[in-house]
């Protein structure tokens, strides 16, 4: 695995990649996005992608732009070295990691905002986020040049905004499935894995399986066909009492615009949830069928 933190020696090596150790041309290669402090969730995204192309790309860079002035940057866990012999054991290509300055040079002026799919939920709670969030991934996009990406389905609207911003700016190709969100990785009791799951002492983190087990019960019932905001209510209820201190939103949603539903949909909808526990800020989501929607077979 090459490790590499400036732009020259990427494109090259991007180059080589792409024109197969055996001359063979146009191999495949994937960009894998992330911030480090890798764990099974990430670790499933490479694996995917090893299943789909030929190389993959892994970046690790701590995007100060998606956190806002009283998150968690500074402390954001960093174990570039750790991380980086995780990715060799698992048969990446190349591990990209820039420093800051690599990627944000003198003077940098230039925002990315997806409009609409990024404004509620998370774009609310988290003014600007989804800004910084694209305007990364655009670069890294740039950087790199994949044929494919992989992101997580657990920041479900962060790969719908992907999603908008890679079609409206011709970052992939239109078809096919070149945005590939890969299913939330749990760990047994139902918890989403996360980088923030550290933080929880070990009573917030008995605590917090509650978050999944109520989106769960939600979108069942949203699926039998209960009132939407009778349900998402009891949802809210559910993890007061559990011991989480607040939610920052508890939403049903069309799977794709993010646009906000108050009935149960007839296509493809999405339950997402934020909430806090303790001083740490838990995501989740899961699907939920629309009445039009074939039942699983
Ligand atoms: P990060 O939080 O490191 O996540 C990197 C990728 O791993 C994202 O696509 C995320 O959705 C995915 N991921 C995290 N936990 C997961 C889980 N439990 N199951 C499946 N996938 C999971 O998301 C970011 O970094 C950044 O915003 C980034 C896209 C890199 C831009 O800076």
């Amino acid at each position: 695995m090459q490790i590499i933190k400036h732009i020259i020696p990427l494109r090259d090596s991007v180059e080589a990649l792409r024109n197969g150790a055996a001359g063979r041309s146009a191999e495949t290669v994937a960009l894998i996005p992330t911030m480090g402090a890798l764990h099974e969730g990430h670790l499933t995204l490479v694996r995917e992608a090893r299943k789909r192309v030929d190389h993959v790309v892994v970046s690790i860079f701590v995007n100060p732009t998606q956190f806002g002035p009283n998150e968690d940057l500074d402390a954001y866990p960093r174990q570039l070295e750790q991380d980086s012999a995780t990715l060799e054991r698992e048969g990446v290509a190349i591990l990209w990691a820039p420093d800051v300055t690599e990627v944000y040079p003198e003077g940098f002026a230039t925002n990315i905002s997806v409009s609409g799919v990024s404004e509620n939920y998370c774009g609310a709670a988290r003014p600007g986020h989804f800004d910084g969030v694209a305007t990364v991934v655009c670069k890294l996009f740039n950087q790199v040049r994949p044929d494919y990406a992989f992101f997580g389905e657990k920041d479900w609207q962060q790969l719908a905004v992907i999603r908008r911003m890679a079609r409206d700016l011709d970052l992939t190709l239109p078809h096919a499935d070149h945005i590939h969100g890969v299913p939330t990785v749990r760990e047994e009791d139902g918890l989403a894995l996360s980088s923030r799951n550290r933080y929880l002492s070990p009573e917030n983190r008995q605590r917090a399986i509650a978050l999944p087990r109520a989106i769960r019960r939600t979108a069942d019932r949203i699926e039998r066909g209960e009132d939407v905001s009778a349900s998402l209510s009891e949802l809210k209820r559910a993890l007061l009492e559990a011991g989480f201190s607040s939610i920052d939103y508890a939403s049903l949603a069309d799977a794709t615009t993010l646009e906000p539903l108050d009935t149960r949909p007839d296509r493809p909808a999405r339950l997402l949830v934020a909430a806090r526990i303790g001083t740490t800020r838990l995501i989740d989501n899961m699907p939920v069928a629309g009445s039009h929607d074939k039942p699983a077979p």
